[in-house]
C-alpha cells in the first residue's frame, strides 16, 4: 500500500486565490489587508519563514512591513515597535517570529500585542477563547492541518487522534480543534510511556516533535492519516518528524516540503484578511 499524499502545496494555491479575490473585494471599501512581519536576529530558518511570509502576502494582494532588528534588541525597544504597530492604522495583523534572542521574554512580547491584531493566535486571551470555542484566530499550523484533513475527506468525529508534541505552538491548539471537531483526543510527549503502542492506535496522528524521521512505519496503525508537522534539517536537507517509509503503512501523508509548510502561511492570511475585515 501506498499512502495518499495530502497537497498543502496544491490546496495553499487555491486558498491563496480565495483570499486575493476577498482582499479586491475588500479594496472596494478603501481597506487593503496588512501584515507587519518582526524578526529579530539571524536565526537561517525564521529568515526562510519570514521571507515564504512575504511572498504569501504578495500573492494574496496584502500590504506588508518587515522589521529586521539586531540581535542585540532589547525587550524594551522591540516592545517600542510593537505599540508602534499595534496603534498603525495600516496594519491589521502583527507576527513577531519565534524563537526570540535570550535577552527578550517571548511571553511579554505576545502579551504586549493588540489581541485583535494578533494573527498567530498566541496571545493569552485567544489562547483562552480557542479552549472555550469562541474564536476570531486559530493558531495558523493548527488550522491549517484542520483544512487538509477537509480537504481529503478525513474527519476527526469519533476517531482516536493522537498528537506528539504539546508546544503551546503546535500541540496542544491542535488537540484543542480535533477535540472541538468531536476526535478522541491523546497528547504524547517525550516522556510518554509506550509511545509506539499508543500511535498505534490512532486513526489520525500528527507529530509535531521536532525530531527528523521520529515517527516510524512500526508506530503507524495500516491506513491512518499521518500528519507530519516537522522541519528539521538534516545536512542541509529539509525533512520531516515522519519517516518516509510509512507511506507504505499510512492511507494518507503529507508531504515535507510541501504538506502543513505552506499551509500555515496561508493560514497566516487568512487570519490577517480576517483582522482587516473587522
Ligand atoms: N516560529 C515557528 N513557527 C512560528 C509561527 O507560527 N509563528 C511565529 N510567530 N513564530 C514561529
Amino acid at each position: 500500500m501506498s499512502a495518499i499524499l495530502m497537497d498543502g502545496k496544491a490546496l495553499s494555491a487555491k486558498v491563496r486565490g480565495k483570499i486575493l479575490e476577498e482582499t479586491h473585494r475588500l479594496e472596494q471599501t478603501g481597506v487593503r489587508p496588512g501584515l507587519a512581519v518582526i524578526l529579530v536576529g539571524e536565526d537561517p530558518a525564521s529568515q526562510v519563514y519570514v521571507r515564504n511570509k512575504e511572498k504569501a502576502c504578495v500573492e494574496c494582494g496584502f500590504y506588508s512591513e518587515k522589521y529586521v532588528l539586531p540581535a542585540e534588541t532589547t525587550q524594551d525597544e522591540l516592545l517600542g515597535l510593537v505599540d508602534e504597530l499595534n496603534h498603525n492604522e495600516r496594519i491589521h495583523g502583527i507576527l513577531c517570529q519565534l524563537p526570540l534572542p535570550k535577552q527578550i521574554s517571548e511571553e511579554a512580547v505576545i502579551a504586549a500585542i493588540d489581541p485583535k491584531k494578533d494573527v498567530d493566535a498566541f496571545h493569552p486571551s485567544n489562547v483562552g477563547r480557542i479552549m472555550i470555542g469562541d474564536y476570531d484566530f486559530l493558531p495558523c499550523t493548527p488550522a491549517g492541518v484542520m483544512e487538509l484533513l477537509d480537504e481529503y475527506g478525513i474527519d476527526p468525529k469519533g476517531k482516536r487522534c493522537v498528537v506528539i508534541g504539546r508546544s503551546n505552538i503546535v500541540g496542544k491548539p491542535m488537540s484543542m480543534l480535533l477535540l472541538h471537531r468531536h476526535g478522541t483526543v491523546t497528547i504524547c510527549h517525550s516522556r510518554t510511556e509506550n509511545l509506539a503502542e499508543i500511535c498505534r492506535e490512532a486513526d489520525i496522528l500528527v507529530a509535531a516533535v521536532g525530531r527528523a524521521n521520529f515517527v516510524t512505519p512500526d508506530m503507524v496503525k495500516p491506513g491512518a492519516a499521518v500528519i507530519d508537522v516537522g522541519m528539521n534539517r538534516v545536512d542541509g536537507k529539509l525533512c520531516g518528524d515522519v519517516d518516509p517509509a510509512v507511506a507504505e503503512v499510512a492511507g494518507y501523508m503529507t508531504p515535507v516540503p510541501g504538506g502543513v509548510g505552506p499551509m500555515t502561511i496561508t493560514m497566516l492570511m487568512k487570519n490577517t484578511l480576517k483582522a482587516a475585515q473587522k
